[in-house]
């Protein structure tokens, strides 16, 4: 693929940067110093002065099949010039319906129904609503519980924020969460883990923690436990062996839902097409979003079991079986960039393809676990992460966020948590861009203090 036209790009320092507040973005820090991304096509982004940099966030863990495939452009542009927008209240139209038959081609059997959101932060608040709904619908109404997962990221919304699990991101809003939210413990235990491949040995216990919930509130007062199947956001946690099947047999035990938020590990992350096959363990519901799209139109999706969906459409006919919904949900411009996605996906074999990458994946960024300051290196499928040390006395910009701008200085994107890099490149990788990843990683950490 040749590198996008750069005709008419304008430099950082011809761009007005004083009226966008950036998102997750320490905004001062960023406009007196900033990383603009002009171009992108296949595993490269470029910058406006024309320089490649390789893709290893895919994005933000959304664009699984690489940059700017064509038949996606091609099916966007069809779309715009057939049906530009329809209402999804009370009308249909043909490519929702299409999409969302198609999808469930993909989705582990028996998740044959799917309700359209247009994020990952929505498709969490739907599930969760959906949840309630389900046992009010079956006269349990009194199950009202929701239980997430110290850093836990499930978006942005009052209901995602509430059961996340992110200090930083629940700090501000504290007093207006929503109520009857409770916490499991995270997973992540450098002391008994560190440098695992794959799934840790150790950490199967803090799944009991469930029971003790049950014990406190009563099993009956609980809706659903959500849990990320990899805990993306937080820096790639990787459940312990044996955790997220602890975690079902007990929910199973009480009767409580199982939601996994799938909106990093959908669509092919693990080497697997959800990471529900890659573990074994079916969840009750499941989010999506991101890959969903390849990233390029915004969209999401609740999957569920027929059971969920059927037990809402009970009541009489002319009533509206959930009020909830988005003026975008199947939107038909992302419906059509999302089946030209899976197109791609099937035809590549994309939502596998990880799985025979993920051994050299894992040995590659193992091979960093002696860098300056490194102090885990952890993987899965194909996720990745590298945890520094943190500077004396938590001094801030993190040596994380340092290794993020000296990396993309050096030709590689990544994302940086805490004190963490993230790494998910887009899944059409090859060997020459582990390598390439790997040791631009490798030299920017010989250089940090
Ligand atoms: C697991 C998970 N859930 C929800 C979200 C929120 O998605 P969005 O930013 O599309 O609202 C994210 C975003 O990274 C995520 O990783």
């Amino acid at each position: 693929m040749n590198a996008p036209d750069r005709a008419g790009i304008r430099q950082a320092s011809e761009i007005d940067m004083s009226s966008w507040w950036m998102p997750f973005t320490a905004n001062r820090q960023f406009k007196a110093s900033p990383r603009i991304i002009s171009g992108a096509r296949g595993m490269y982004y470029y910058t406006p002065d024309g320089r490649e940099v390789v893709d290893a966030s895919a994005g933000l863990w959304c664009v699984n099949a690489g940059h700017a495939r064509q038949e996606i452009v091609d099916a966007v542009t069809a779309q715009l010039g057939t049906l530009d927008y329809a209402p999804g209240f009370n009308m249909g139209h043909p490519v929702a319906f299409e999409f969302a038959s198609k999808l469930v081609e993909v989705t582990p059997p028996g998740f044959d129904k799917v309700f359209f959101t247009n994020s990952g932060s929505e498709s969490v608040d739907t599930a969760l609503k959906i949840a309630l709904a389900y046992h009010r619908a079956r006269g349990e109404g009194h199950r009202t519980r929701l239980i997430g997962r110290e850093r836990g990221y499930h978006g942005v919304g009052f209901g995602g924020m509430a059961v996340g699990g992110i200090v930083s991101n629940r700090r501000m809003f504290a007093n207006s969460l929503i109520p009857n939210c409770d916490h499991l413990p995270h997973t992540h235990d450098l002391a008994r883990n560190a440098f695992s491949r794959g799934q840790p040995e150790h950490g199967v216990e803090f799944a009991d923690e469930l029971e003790r919930l049950v014990a406190l509130h009563g099993g009956d007062t609980i809706a659903a436990v959500i849990v990320e199947p990899v805990a993306g956001s937080a820096g790639v946690l990787v459940p312990p062996k044996g955790y997220l099947q602890r975690l079902r047999s007990i929910c199973d035990k009480h009767g409580i839902l199982l939601v996994f938020d799938e909106v990093i590990t959908g669509f092919g992350r693990l080497g697997t097409p959800f990471a529900s096959q890659y573990f074994g363990v079916e969840p009750d519901l499941f989010t999506t979003a991101k890959g969903i799209t390849n990233g390029v139109v915004p969209l999401g999706a609740v999957f569920m079991k027929g059971a969920i969906h059927d037990a809402l459409m009970t009541g009489p006919e002319p009533m509206i079986e959930l009020f909830h919904g988005y003026t975008y949900s199947g939107h038909p411009v992302a419906c059509a960039a999302g089946l030209a996605t899976l197109e791609i996906y099937g035809r590549e074999k994309l939502l596998t393809r990880g799985a025979g990458l993920e051994q050299e994946w894992a040995d590659a960024l193992h091979s960093l676990r002696d860098c300056p300051n490194v102090v885990d290196v952890r993987n899965l499928g194909i996720m990745g992460a590298i945890e520094l040390a943190p500077k004396a006395g938590g001094a801030q910009p993190s040596r994380a966020y340092e290794a993020m701008v000296g990396t993309f200085e050096a030709g590689v994107l990544m994302r940086y948590t805490g004190d963490t890099l993230a790494l998910s490149p887009p899944l059409i990788l090859e060997r020459e861009h582990i390598d390439r990843i790997v040791e631009t990683i490798r030299k920017v950490l010989a250089g940090i203090a």
